[in-house]
């Protein structure tokens, strides 16, 4: 696989693993959403011979490669497995494909007999592919790199179900959720099971780390972000850290504000997955406790050059002297070009040297005369 520069085997084995644990890293360790797919030129070669995106999830062999093709070519700390929060929902019973051009398209589930046709039981024999296919990424992965598992979050995967598609706001499912919180409440309960087992058996077959999707969290207000979105995180990240307490878990509550902070101070949660608009030195005052993970605007990749490098700098600068994962706030876009990400893994890669914080600031901040 990838022959890494000497440099990024100096410091630790697992650089990634490392700040999820807590650990200041010498270098801040990489990896970005979406980093297989697209925008790369030999995922887009697969997909033609492939054109059935769940027979790509359910191939070990096409899992493996598409999972290693950015490693290869950008060499990551991280590797995320290639799948879809989808397939959870697929395993349930729930009919789902992801057509070309239109995303996922579900069989919108509006009432009990919907759900009750539903069955948490079929979960780890149709998932068997996708878990053949982490064991056999644990044994290709270089030392140095983290292998990555993930799940959606019980309310976004909610949201697909009940919408049937991808929407902007999600009309029906927050309608569903307000009008019968009962039965909304049931299909949160089987998502929970199903997402839980999902990551258990994920890391069960190797996986090293796990990201919880909470995509659509930021359509929620308070009282229902509390019921829909927090508690069922965190019922999720609690059951797999009592199987499996030394594995990070990171979570990605997109576009939740201030709501950020619900997930700082729970102790089944490793690493806070920020999104771009995240202010970074509030981040860094009222998020602390936790390993951060983000934010780069993959906008940003596609103005290119200039913009990436002035943008990554400032996180870096932001997030100096903490433990921190560079990634973006969202997934890699379609139309970006393969060599920004280049620039950019290269560049936060590079060794810096080590910044005092008590003498750097980031440009803007006020002098902290604190003792
Ligand atoms: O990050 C990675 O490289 C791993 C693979 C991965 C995919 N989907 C592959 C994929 C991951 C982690 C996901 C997560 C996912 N899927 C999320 C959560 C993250 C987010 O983006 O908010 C969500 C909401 C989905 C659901 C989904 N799957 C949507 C909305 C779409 C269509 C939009 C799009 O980008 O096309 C998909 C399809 C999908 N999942 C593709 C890929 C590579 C593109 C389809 C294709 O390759 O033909």
């Amino acid at each position: 696989l990838h022959k890494s520069p000497d440099h990024r085997n100096l410091v630790l084995p697992k650089p990634l693993l490392a700040a999820l644990r807590g650990e200041l890293t010498p270098r801040v360790p990489i990896w970005l959403m979406r980093q297989a797919g697209r925008y790369l030129p030999e995922y887009r070669e697969i997909r033609a011979r492939t054109p059935r995106f769940f027979e790509r999830c359910y191939t070990p062999e096409l899992v493996v490669e598409i999972t290693l093709q950015p490693v290869r070519r950008f060499g990551m700390d991280g590797a995320i497995l290639f799948s879809d929060i989808l397939v959870v929902v697929d395993a349930l019973g729930g009919e789902v494909e992801i057509l070309e051009g239109r995303g996922p398209v579900v069989e919108p589930l509006a009432d009990a007999r919907a759900l009750e046709r539903l069955s948490a039981e079929r979960l780890r024999p149709h998932l068997e592919p996708v878990y053949e296919a982490v064991r056999l990424l644990a044994r290709a992965l270089p030392e140095r790199i983290t292998l990555i598992g993930f799940a959606g979050a019980p309310w976004t995967l909610a949201a697909y179900m009940v919408e049937g598609e991808t929407s902007r706001d999600f009309h029906r499912a927050r309608r569903l959720a307000r009008a019968e919180p009962d039965l909304f409440a049931r299909l949160i309960g089987l998502l929970i099971d199903a997402t839980s087992d999902h990551l258990m058996a994920q890391i069960e077959a190797g996986a090293e780390a796990v990201q919880i999707f909470d995509s659509w969290a930021g359509l929620l207000p308070e009282t229902e972000f509390e019921r829909w979105c927090v508690r069922p995180v965190l019922a999720v990240a609690e059951r797999v850290k009592a199987r499996h307490p030394a594995v990070p878990v990171i979570v990605f509550p997109r576009g939740v504000g201030a709501g950020y902070r619900r997930f700082r101070d729970e102790p089944a949660v490793d690493g806070l997955s920020l999104d771009a608009t995240v202010p970074l030195l509030w981040a860094r005052e009222e998020l602390a406790g936790v390993c951060l993970q983000g934010n780069l605007d993959p906008i940003a990749l596609l103005a290119g050059g200039a913009v990436v490098e002035r943008e990554t700098d400032r996180i870096l600068d932001a997030l100096a002297g903490r433990p921190f994962v560079f990634n973006l706030g969202h997934g890699v876009l379609p139309e970006t070009d393969p060599a920004e990400v280049q620039a950019l893994v290269e560049r936060v890669q590079r060794l810096r040297p080590p910044i005092d914080p008590a003498r750097h600031r980031p440009a803007g901040e006020a002098p902290d005369d604190r003792p």
